[in-house]
């Protein structure tokens, strides 16, 4: 939340949400029309005829049935605007005419942020330092010959700052300590090793050093490769305060800030299939950091383009990595975005193949990739021999399963339609394997769905207005409970009643937005309440009662007996006396 100007006080985004009208803001980028309660217009981030595009006055909530994008008046500047969340801030400011009072944080961040400083100049140091020895290293001509070797430039050193760790147990270490570095941030940054007696020494050494930087540029880990023979030929850095892998990958700045068009993002294994690519004039690629892709990275990529192209080697663990990518892309891939999958012949790499067959060779297997469409049936196929009913079930399950994984856009309809007629299953019975899309009118009629829980229940209603909760009593059996969702429940509830300014759903969400569980919540805002606002409040008075009896200590007791569950003395007791 920090960009040098300093900190953003929650009390500030909160009141500028609470101020800020979503449906103007909306209004004056996608115009709106009013729909009953709510205003409609066809979604501005998916291809769509009948708008499914919905804003909710009231809770400050934008949601699409169509393709899923949800959110409060920050999250559509974000997205729309493609904007990072400080500026979505400084825009929703400006558009209120406020001005953004900068703090410097609590002490406790403050330490925290000072900490990531501290570790981010120590790694701009690290960056600068091994660059310079290819400049002035003793060995710098076994570093330099061997960049040549493998075709690298200086334009391509430069661009991605890549630089050279000598041999030997403490350059760095000496050269930063020399600058009042202490040997700690080194340790923290993870450019020393520690041996068993505790001797503290450079991590890299006779290495090519890769810096992996973050989307503003900071360098914040890096990828070294070995000269000559040797294990590991990368040793990358460890994760750190300021370096975790799953959340960033390779070239994203670069590919930002050098190349124009990236609507497509190409995703590739090396480091040094990125540099290549990029010398060759294909500058949208990137590379994750020695772990398998997450759907995390996916994320954030899509953020940026509209279409991934995982590029993977033809071999065997190639076609493993591809299909943890296929998966990961399920969850996080929304309408209007693609991913697709490109094997290279056995035995090349991008930077092989494009210094043998040159750009537009491989241009040209990009652009023949295979969609996930083509991806996902083919790789079911092979698993199973599709001529046996045997074989066919098999292949619904394999298949069906990731088709259920997927949100609801309308890829996933066509992919289930191509299900059944691949294992030539009627419609009718495709069910079992993949559920129907929910579609938009009977999620919007339905009051209550039978899937949802009480808790669900519950929560949609106090979305829809968080004030209703501020009565409840007797809420101590949800943090008892052993269903996590009534835990979850109490959490909210606690927040309503603590923080005077969660006055909406878009608030609510934000509040929660950091938890693994944000997500459900906002899933749950989607659902479109259908009770008159005076039965609102007994409603909800109803469904806690439901929920408190449901947990009543001789339920629990039952239940257990009927688990063949052992009892304790107090149970037992209970059950006699009742
Ligand atoms: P590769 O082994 O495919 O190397 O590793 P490469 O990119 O072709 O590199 P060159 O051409 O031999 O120099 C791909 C990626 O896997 C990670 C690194 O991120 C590397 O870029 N990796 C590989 C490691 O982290 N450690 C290793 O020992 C090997
Ligand atoms: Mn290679």
């Amino acid at each position: 939340m920090s960009k040098g100007k300093g900190f953003i006080p929650r009390e500030f985004i909160d009141m500028l949400i609470a101020r800020a009208d979503i449906v103007s803001v909306i209004n004056q980028r996608v115009p709106l029309k009013r729909a009953g309660s709510n205003y409609k217009a066809c979604c501005p981030f998916h291809d769509e005829k009948t708008p499914s595009f919905t804003v909710s006055e009231p809770k400050q909530f934008y949601y699409c049935f169509g393709c899923n994008a949800s959110g409060s008046v920050l999250d559509f500047l974000m997205n729309y605007e493609r904007l990072e969340f400080v500026e979505a801030i400084e825009a929703l400011a400006q558009i209120e005419g406020l001005e953004v009072p900068y703090e410097s944080r609590s002490k406790q961040s403050e330490a925290a942020i000072k900490r990531q400083k501290n570790l981010l100049e120590v790694m701009s140091m690290a960056e600068a330092f091994y660059r310079q020895q290819l400049r002035i290293s003793s060995d710098k001509e076994r570093a330099v010959n061997y960049l040549q070797k493998r075709g690298i430039t200086g334009d391509d050193a430069k661009k991605f700052g890549i630089g050279f760790a000598p041999e030997g147990w403490n350059g760095l270490l000496t050269e930063l300590t020399k600058h009042d570095i202490p040997e700690n941030e080194l340790l923290e940054a993870g450019l020393l090793s520690e041996s068993d007696n505790h001797r503290r020494y450079d991590r890299f050494r006779d290495r090519i050093m890769f810096p992996i930087r973050n989307r503003k540029g900071d360098t914040i880990g890096f990828g070294g490769r070995i000269l000559d023979q040797g294990e590991p030929k990368y040793l990358n850095s460890p994760e750190t305060p300021i370096f975790k892998k799953g959340e960033e990958v390779y070239g994203l700045y670069e590919l930002r800030k050098y190349c124009r068009d990236y609507n497509e993002i190409i995703v590739v294994e090396g480091y040094m299939d990125v540099v290549m690519l990029s010398h060759y004039g294909i500058g949208n690629s990137v590379a994750t950091l020695g772990t398998a892709i997450g759907h995390r990275q996916i994320e954030l990529l899509l953020r940026y383009t509209s279409r991934i192209v995982f590029c993977f080697d033809g071999d065997r663990a190639g076609r493993g990595a591809a299909h943890k990518a296929m998966d990961e892309s399920f969850s996080v891939l929304t309408a209007g975005k693609e991913v697709s999958f490109l094997f290279l012949p056995e035995g090349e790499d991008p930077d092989s193949y494009v210094q043998a067959h040159g750009k537009e060779a491989f241009q040209n297997l990009v652009k023949n990739a295979a969609p996930l469409s083509q991806f996902l049936f083919e790789a079911a196929e092979s698993d199973v021999n599709m001529n046996s009913f045997e074989g066919r079930s098999q292949f619904l399950e394999i298949a069906g399963e990731k088709i259920n994984s997927m949100r609801d856009i309308p890829l996933r309809d066509f992919l289930r339609a191509e299900l059944g007629r691949r294992a030539n299953l009627a419609e009718s019975l495709l069910n079992r394997y993949v559920k129907e899309g929910r579609s938009t009118t009977s999620r919007r009629k339905v009051n209550f769905s039978s899937g949802q829980s009480l808790v669900e229940r519950i929560l949609i209603l106090l979305l829809s207005k968080p004030a209703l909760a501020r009565d409840l009593q007797g809420l101590h059996f949800l943090l008892e409970s052993e269903d996590r969702q009534q835990n979850l429940l109490y959490e909210v509830i606690a927040a309503i009643k603590d923080y005077q300014n969660l006055a909406t759903a878009a608030q609510l969400i934000r509040h929660f937005e950091e938890e693994p569980w944000g997500q459900w919540l906002r899933n749950l805002a989607m659902q479109e309440l259908i009770i008159d606002e005076e039965l609102q409040e007994g409603e909800l008075k109803d469904l806690m009662q439901q929920l408190a009896k449901g947990e009543s200590p001789l339920k629990k007791v039952l239940a257990k007996l009927q688990n063949n569950e052992p009892l304790t003395e107090d149970e037992l007791m209970l059950l006699r006396h009742s």
